[in-house]
């Protein structure tokens, strides 16, 4: 039986502190461990945690400095990581095979594979977070095990921080809110449920499309309920979901989203939305304006996608001064025009069979690390299609894009502007996007980021040259 929404606050999850500081960089250590948490009210549920957290610790990071993470697994499985959205070099990217393998040994026979460089109970990651302030996030990304491991635990966020965005009068503090929205299902005895495949990895035939859950949680905490002032609020919206889409909206009165920033930080100038339709992974950065509320007054955040489902509330609890505004101009972000001449790639996401594999497949063949489908020289733009089946929420390592087209429309669609790394790509929909890769040369992956669509093989490698 479930739990009665709105009765479990809001968590925050805790901002990660550096074991170390040099000029340069900042040091820290993550110990990936099971811990027993009390996410549904009276009932233990057993985590897969980044420090035994469900959602990870946040780490809060400038532009420009290095960030340094040794990633330490007493995990009984092998883990990537992989910080979605960072211009990583491929060392520290997560290659699906690049596996810390479990430090007590564990069951891994499964994941004996060539073509990874694995390492022994740690593995230290580097980010040089070369790139403009931005609501990031990691999370694993072991192959074939990517979605029952995510579902788990493993995931947090990783908010870049720059000087531009430091010098608007944007809410901050405690008015500067994650909202991490991921659904699970939950077992009587409050562990997970997750459709394992019974042989191997995958899900059951019945999960194929992805799996959608019960029970939908914030920063980890079922419909939970957060006191607001009558004031301006950022919310940094990332969805966590394996496989679920929403759109959001306010159950009442005159709350709406004005979006500051995407997937690869602010845009140029706010937008308003009534709703905000987010797929899987990505982040959407909004003010929210509580002022026209009373003390007492309750705000509910819904997912019209499913029948009007609760996500969370708000409860405004007093008046209060409020010195944050919206700019009108965020940033120096602006469109890059559609380039002629260039480099230009077709990426077809389809269910389909490719040899012995079932599932799903990029240009007809199932993800192959030993495979690059396409060598992509440095900075040089390129224009990328991508046409789907299905939803496809498409998601690219390295570099974020700008999207050119949706559906053969050349005017920006509502949910597509900025800089994006995942795009939600609608069925039987072709989407144009302008990428430009840089710095790093190496190994990089185009995935569909339904975690089932991944794990079963919607994945491909390119060779940035
Ligand atoms: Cu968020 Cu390759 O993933
Ligand atoms: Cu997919």
């Amino acid at each position: 039986k479930l739990p009665a929404p709105f009765q479990v606050p809001l968590p925050i999850p805790p901002v990660k502190k550096p074991i170390r500081s040099d000029a340069k960089a900042d040091y820290y250590r993550v110990v990936q461990r099971k811990a027993s948490l009390e996410i549904l009210p009276g009932l233990k549920t057993e985590v897969m945690g980044y420090d035994g957290l469900f959602p990870g610790p946040t780490f809060d990071v400038r532009s420009g400095r290095t960030t340094v993470v040794e990633q330490v697994n007493e995990l009984d499985v092998s883990t990537v990581v992989h910080l979605h959205g960072g211009h990583t070099p491929a060392p520290s990217d997560g290659w699906p095979l690049d596996l810390i393998m479990p430090a007590n040994g564990g069951h891994t026979e499964h994941h004996m594979m060539a073509g990874g460089d694995m390492t022994m109970g740690k593995r230290t990651y580097t980010y040089p977070n070369t790139q403009r302030a931005a609501t990031l996030w990691y999370h694993d990304h072991t192959m074939d095990y990517t979605a029952p491991q995510v579902y788990r635990g493993l995931f947090g966020l990783h908010l870049i921080r720059d000087d531009e965005e430091d010098n608007l009068t944007l809410p901050k503090g405690d008015r500067e809110i994650p909202l991490v929205i991921a659904d699970r299902a939950f077992d009587a005895d409050g562990s997970f449920l997750y459709p394992a495949a019974k042989d191997g990895p995958g899900v059951e035939p019945a999960y194929m499309e992805g799996v959608v859950a019960d029970v939908t949680l914030v920063n980890g905490a079922p419909w939970p309920v957060h006191e607001v002032d009558a004031v301006r609020y950022r919310f940094r919206i990332l969805n966590a979901s394996n496989a679920r889409r929403y759109e959001l909206a306010f159950s009442n009165g005159p709350a709406k989203f004005v979006q500051i920033g995407s997937d690869g930080g602010l845009l140029d100038v706010p937008l308003e939305h009534q709703t905000v339709v987010i797929a899987p992974a990505e982040r959407f950065d909004v003010i929210v304006d509580f002022s026209q509320y009373h003390p007492g007054d309750e705000v509910t955040l819904v997912n019209k996608l499913d029948n009007i489902a609760n996500i969370m509330r708000f409860k405004v609890a007093r008046k209060a001064v409020d010195e944050s505004n919206i700019p009108a101009k965020l940033s120096s972000y602006a469109v890059t025009p559609r380039p002629t001449g260039v480099v230009r790639r077709e990426w077809r996401f389809r269910r389909g069979s490719a040899g012995d594999h079932r599932g799903w497949t990029i240009n007809g063949k199932a993800f192959d690390p030993a495979v690059m489908q396409a060598q992509v020289k440095l900075d040089q733009y390129e224009i990328w299609t991508f046409v789907t089946d299905v939803h496809h929420p498409v998601h690219v390592h390295l570099a974020p894009f700008q999207v050119l087209s949706r559906g053969g429309k050349t005017k920006v669609a509502e949910y597509d502007h900025g800089w994006k790394d995942t795009v939600d790509i609608r069925p039987a929909e072709v989407v144009e996007v302008l990428v430009k890769f840089t710095a790093h040369k190496g190994k990089y992956l185009i995935h569909c980021h339904n975690l089932e669509h991944e794990d079963m093989a919607m994945m491909a490698a390119f060779e940035t040259i």
